[in-house]
Order: structure tokens, then C-alpha cells, then sequence
């Protein structure tokens, strides 16, 4: 045995090195191992009152109230290290099923999107390009070449936001037909799907902008039957092959003759219902031969070519298709809406 002083720095240097040993611990196996190494049998604490024995008759009392101190530190950290890590431990294992869980949104796409890539792959599958023009669009594209001079009582219909200097904002996809038949020559097959604006008060039918499909052919011998087999196809692939169609007799200014096409109701097939107001029809849009003045305007020979144009509502064929009755849904990205597409 050292001297006495010695021995009482040996304990300190016991006290530190148990502080050492607890403040790197981490789970309560190991700190059973601590546990083990100062207060088990064996332990240091024990080591030490084994020693008491050896000791100085008027040291014993210290050497033994300073390792009872110690030994009951030891105790008391230990468990109250016991008691943090069993938290920590509950802590980490607690799992609360009844928890709502985490909901991830998938993105989609909007209903508008995927009606428009519909139309976009049906035309295309039947041998129709896909073109586009400018939604700021002039006074001649988008009336005058159409057979719309200045004061035509049609013009009325479209309520157009003018601009200065001769522009407007297109108020239909009809002039994509002018700037694709000025650059190219027939045989043309096209649809120009794009975004058109209206002086319309927002109501559940109406929008101040609102999607069409515009629709020209021009070929040598084509004929209203060919329009007829072209739409006819298209309602059967858009809603099913039980879609009937019929044309009325109308008036474009830029298609002679013109028409109304209607396909059957999909919702009552034909019988009458609320949704085709029992007539067993849904109005789709407007069809008809590309006028001569037309052809004239882009510098066409009429005597040669022959063509057909048509028109459609993309959210009139959405709001059908996925039965919506309010117009303004489509554009107010509301998720809870978005969502069910
Ligand atoms: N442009 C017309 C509208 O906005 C729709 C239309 C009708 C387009 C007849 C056509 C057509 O190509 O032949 O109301």
C-alpha cells in the first residue's frame, strides 16, 4: 500500500474516469458493463474495501466514509443514467398507429392537359399535323382573311379584346388555319389546339379565356362526307363507339356550306336527360367547306382545292367527359378538384 495521499488520489482519478465512462455511454448494455467494472462484486469500489483492512487503524474511518460516498455516487448516477436512456430508448420505439400518415401528392395532369393530349392523339393517328399560332393575332387572321370584313354582323358574336395598333387577342383557333394555308400548300391536314379570349363575364358556362381545337383539311376532291367520317371517328375514340353524330345547317362566315355538329347524348345515350335538356343531343361546335373567299385570301385556287374546317370547345368535351357543370373549376387549381382527374 503507497502512501496515504496516493491512495486518496487514486480515488479521484476512480471518480473521473467513472465520469468518463458514463458520459460516453449510450445504451444500457454498456452501461451495465459500468455498472459491473465499479460496483459489481469484483468491481473497484469492492477492490478498495478489501484494502480497508490494510489500512492505517486511524485512516480506516476517512478511507471508509469516502468510499461509501463514493459508491453511493456511483449508485445514484448509474441509475439516474438508466432511467434517461430507457426514456431515450421508449422515446424511440413509440409509434402511434392511430397517427394520420404521411400523405405524398402525386402530381397530375390538370384534366384540360390530358382532354387536349386525347384530341392531340386521335388527330394525330389519323394523319393530322399539329400547328400553332399567335394568341396576339391581327384583325385580318383573325376576322377579315375569314371572310370578316370590318363590318360584319358576326363580328359582333366574338366580343374581342382589342389592342392597340390593328391587334386583338385571338377570340377563336380559325386564324391558325390563315397562317398555316399563307406558308403552305395543300394537301394540308391540320388541328391548331390552343388558348382563345372572349369580353365574356365569368359564369359557369362562360370564361373570358376558354381552349379550342380548330380543324382544317384541304386536298384535292375533299368532300362534307369526309368531314362527316373525321368527326364521326373522332366522337367514337374521345367517347366510346355507341356516339352518334349529326350535323344542322348553320352559319360561318368562312365555310360554305356550314354546320352544327351534335353527338348523342353519352349520358342517357340518346333517350334525354337533364344534360342534353331531353333532346338526346350535346352541341359540340361548328364544321363546314372552306369558303372560297377563304381560299382567295391565302391565294388558294379554289377551282382546284377543296376543304373542311372545323371547330370544338375543349372544355365543353371536359366538362362532358368528366361531367363538371362550372367552367371556373378549371382554372382555380383547386387540389381538392385537381385531384379526382
Ligand atoms: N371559329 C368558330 C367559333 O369560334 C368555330 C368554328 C366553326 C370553326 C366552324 C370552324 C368552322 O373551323 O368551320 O365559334
Amino acid at each position: 500500500m503507497g502512501t496515504l495521499n496516493s491512495e486518496f488520489e487514486a480515488l479521484k482519478r476512480l471518480e473521473s474516469e467513472f465520469s468518463t465512462d458514463l458520459s460516453h455511454c449510450d445504451d444500457l448494455k454498456a452501461l451495465e458493463t459500468i455498472r459491473i467494472k465499479y460496483l459489481g462484486k469484483k468491481g473497484a469500489i469492492n477492490q478498495y474495501f478489501k484494502r480497508l483492512a490494510e489500512m492505517p487503524v486511524e485512516s480506516r474511518a476517512e478511507w471508509g466514509r469516502e468510499l461509501n460516498r463514493l459508491k453511493n455516487s456511483f449508485q445514484q448516477e448509474l441509475s439516474a443514467k438508466s432511467s434517461a436512456l430507457k426514456k431515450q430508448q421508449q422515446r424511440r420505439e413509440f409509434v402511434d398507429v392511430s397517427l394520420p400518415g404521411y400523405h405524398s401528392y402525386v402530381g397530375k395532369r390538370h384534366p384540360l392537359t390530358q382532354i387536349l393530349d386525347d384530341i392531340k392523339f386521335i388527330f394525330t393517328s389519323m394523319g393530322f399535323t399539329i400547328e400553332e399560332g399567335p394568341e396576339i393575332e391581327t384583325d385580318y387572321h383573325n376576322f377579315e382573311a375569314l371572310n370578316l370584313p370590318p363590318d360584319h354582323p358576326a363580328r359582333e358574336m366574338h366580343d374581342t379584346f382589342y389592342l392597340p395598333g390593328g391587334f386583338l387577342l385571338r377570340t377563336h383557333t380559325s386564324p391558325v388555319q390563315i397562317r398555316v394555308m399563307e406558308k403552305r400548300q395543300p394537301p394540308i391536314r391540320m388541328i391548331a389546339p390552343g388558348r382563345c379570349f372572349r369580353r365574356d363575364t365569368p359564369d359557369a358556362s362562360h370564361s373570358p379565356f376558354f381552349h379550342q381545337v380548330e380543324g382544317l383539311c384541304v386536298d384535292e376532291n375533299v368532300s362534307f362526307t369526309d368531314l362527316k367520317g373525321v368527326i364521326s371517328a373522332f366522337a367514337k375514340k374521345l367517347f366510346g363507339p355507341g356516339v352518334q353524330i349529326r350535323f344542322r345547317p348553320s352559319y360561318f362566315p368562312f365555310t360554305e356550306p356550314s354546320a352544327e355538329y351534335d353527338f348523342s347524348c353519352i349520358f342517357c345515350e340518346g333517350k334525354g336527360c337533364r344534360l342534353c335538356k331531353g333532346t338526346g343531343w350535346l352541341e359540340i361546335s361548328g364544321a363546314g367547306m372552306v369558303d372560297p373567299e377563304v381560299f382567295k385570301s391565302v391565294g388558294y385556287d379554289a377551282e382546284k382545292y377543296s376543304g373542311y374546317a372545323f371547330g370544338m370547345g375543349v372544355e365543353r368535351l371536359a366538362m362532358l367527359k368528366y361531367q363538371i357543370d362550372d367552367i371556373r373549376l378549371f382554372y382555380e387549381n383547386d387540389i381538392r378538384f385537381l385531384d379526382q382527374f
